[in-house]
């Protein structure tokens, strides 16, 4: 951007200089481009940009300089600090168009060394907190400032300052995910399974010390907290690691279908059963066999099975030779299995014959933290899957987050961190990105009202979830502008 065309129209300048300065995320790479641009524009020779630390109003330190040499934490001369100081406190851009006469400013031993003719200082601020400032200065005679820069140098300083929120916001966020994925790869996991929550770590202290006994394991924990994964990681953790694996899903087979899956069966037991077959049981020999939906099995298969587990054999069907088997069972169910057998529908022998260590995952509304971290670690995944460059969360993203419930654990959120992926804009996903909704909304909603109060009640709800923003409100609520300005002149809103 050349210092005529800023001239001749300050406005398209100012907006071709904001799309520049807002792609850059990089502080010192901005802050070196801001300097940089208004050195040109007022065609001085040197300048600095000074920023707070930390947001203490009392430490003002020079970031960077061009053709000023002060060392980074010495203090400003006398002059510019006078000049800056008198910005600052203005809250308003100062311009000295000729120190000589202006009786502003100390005109100090400085002016005289360094030959300075003119002087202007930019506060920097992010509503309307400063956070720095800008101070140029001209040493030569011919490059005097002009009056008309002045709007456009204001206009400049506040886009500056926003994009150099946006800056260290971004910096923020990367320093936070960074941390994030050095926890993930913390020695904490077992093969893939993520948590540092307290509960999570009895489950991953619990699979290390029973993953190489035979014992019968019982798993027990609401649909998608990672049951299945556990199954596996003290299958994969034991020193049968190399033997088979067989995971069975009992729910979903017929009884006869089940049985014969289990146990196999002998050629012409029944019709179908055109050669013999070896059952689940046989196949998972010297490994590990997981009953998946153990609570959904039938009484008569429950039979079956509290055999398998007593005698430690099986029987195909259409055979009377019982064959030995040498297995590890694990099953899991997302019943309460106490229930069932209260209330008579699992056999309360088989009960304790596979309760013999029992795993209770957390739902994942009860693990903390663990949600951000598993959050990032699905993040990851679906960003390389996707081939997207999206590094981590927003603030609000993490707060959304952290305040849902999770009804579908650990499955809900993977689908929900992949589905986010997808459609993130940026590097960061927002939560507008999550698509989850605050927790309570139509719980929270009294009973016994109209149809059109009930209307009105989740209008408002709406209306307050976005700052009364009709266009917004009615995209969320997926009425028609027309529809929702209409009821709301009805109900005089
Ligand atoms: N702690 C964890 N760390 C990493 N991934 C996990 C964790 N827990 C669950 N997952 C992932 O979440 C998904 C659901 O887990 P899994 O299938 O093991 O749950 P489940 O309890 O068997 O669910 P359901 O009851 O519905 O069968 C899987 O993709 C799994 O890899
Ligand atoms: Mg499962």
């Amino acid at each position: 951007m050349e210092r005529t065309d800023i001239l001749k129209d300050p406005l398209k300048a100012l907006s071709a200089i904001s799309e520049t300065i807002n792609t850059i995320y990089d502080l010192d790479e901005l802050l070196r481009k801001i300097l940089d641009i208004v050195l040109k524009t007022v065609n001085a020779q040197r300048g600095m940009v000074l920023m707070f630390e930390d947001g203490q109003t009392d430490k003002l330190r020079v970031r960077l300089s061009h053709n000023i040499d002060t060392p980074p934490d010495q203090p400003l001369d006398r002059f510019s600090r006078s000049v800056v100081e008198a910005a600052l406190k203005e809250g308003e851009t100062i311009i000295s168009y000729n120190i000589l006469q202006d009786d502003r400013f100390s005109t100090a031993q400085s002016i005289a060394e360094q030959k300075i003719v003119a002087a202007a200082c930019l506060p920097l601020r992010i509503k309307s907190q400063p956070i720095g400032a800008i101070y140029i200065d001209s040493t030569e005679t011919r490059g005097q400032f002009r009056p008309e820069m002045e709007p456009f140098l204001n206009a400049f300083a506040h886009q500056a300052a926003i994009a150099i929120e946006n800056a260290q916001m971004y910096e923020r966020l990367r320093i936070e995910n960074r941390r994030l994925r050095k926890t993930l790869q913390s020695k904490h996991e077992i093969s893939g399974i993520i948590g540092r929550s307290p509960a999570m770590l009895r489950v991953l202290e619990t699979i290390r010390n029973v993953a190489d006994t035979r014992a019968t394991v019982l798993i027990l924990g609401e649909s998608g907290t990672g049951k299945e994964l556990v199954a596996r990681a003290l299958h994969f953790n034991s020193r049968y690691h190399d033997k088979p694996f067989i995971a069975c899903f009992c729910g979903s087979l017929p009884e006869t279908l089940l049985e014969s899956e289990l146990f196999g069966h002998k050629a012409g037991s029944f019709t179908g059963a055109t050669h013999d077959k070896k059952g689940l049981f046989e196949e998972a020999h010297g490994g590990t066999f997981f009953l998946d939906e153990i609570g959904d099995i039938s009484p008569r298969v429950q039979v079956q099975l509290l055999r398998v587990l007593q005698e430690r054999e099986i029987k195909r069907i259409g055979e009377n030779q019982p064959r030995k088997i040498d297995v590890r069972i694990i099953a899991a169910t997302n019943k309460d299995l106490k229930k069932e057998v209260e209330e008579g529908r699992f056999r309360e022998d088989l009960y304790y014959r596979l309760n013999v260590i029992t795993i209770y995952m957390p739902p994942l509304r009860a693990r903390g933290d663990d949600v951000i971290l598993l959050a990032q670690h699905f993040l990851d995944q679906a960003a390389q899957k996707a081939e997207k460059p999206v590094q981590g969360f927003s603030d609000d993203a993490i707060e959304a987050m952290r305040n849902y419930s999770w009804p579908g654990n650990v499955r809900e959120l993977e689908n929900c961190i992949e589905r986010a992926v997808l459609l993130a804009k940026s590097d960061f996903i927002t939560s507008k990105d999550l698509q989850i909704e605050p927790e309570g909304r139509i719980s929270s909603l009294p009973s016994g009202l109209t149809m059109q109060e009930y209307e009105r009640l989740i209008v408002e709800q709406a209306l307050n979830e976005h700052q009364g923003n009709v266009s917004e409100t009615a995209r969320a609520l997926g009425v028609s502008r027309r529809w929702l300005h209409y009821r709301l002149k009805e109900w005089g809103l």
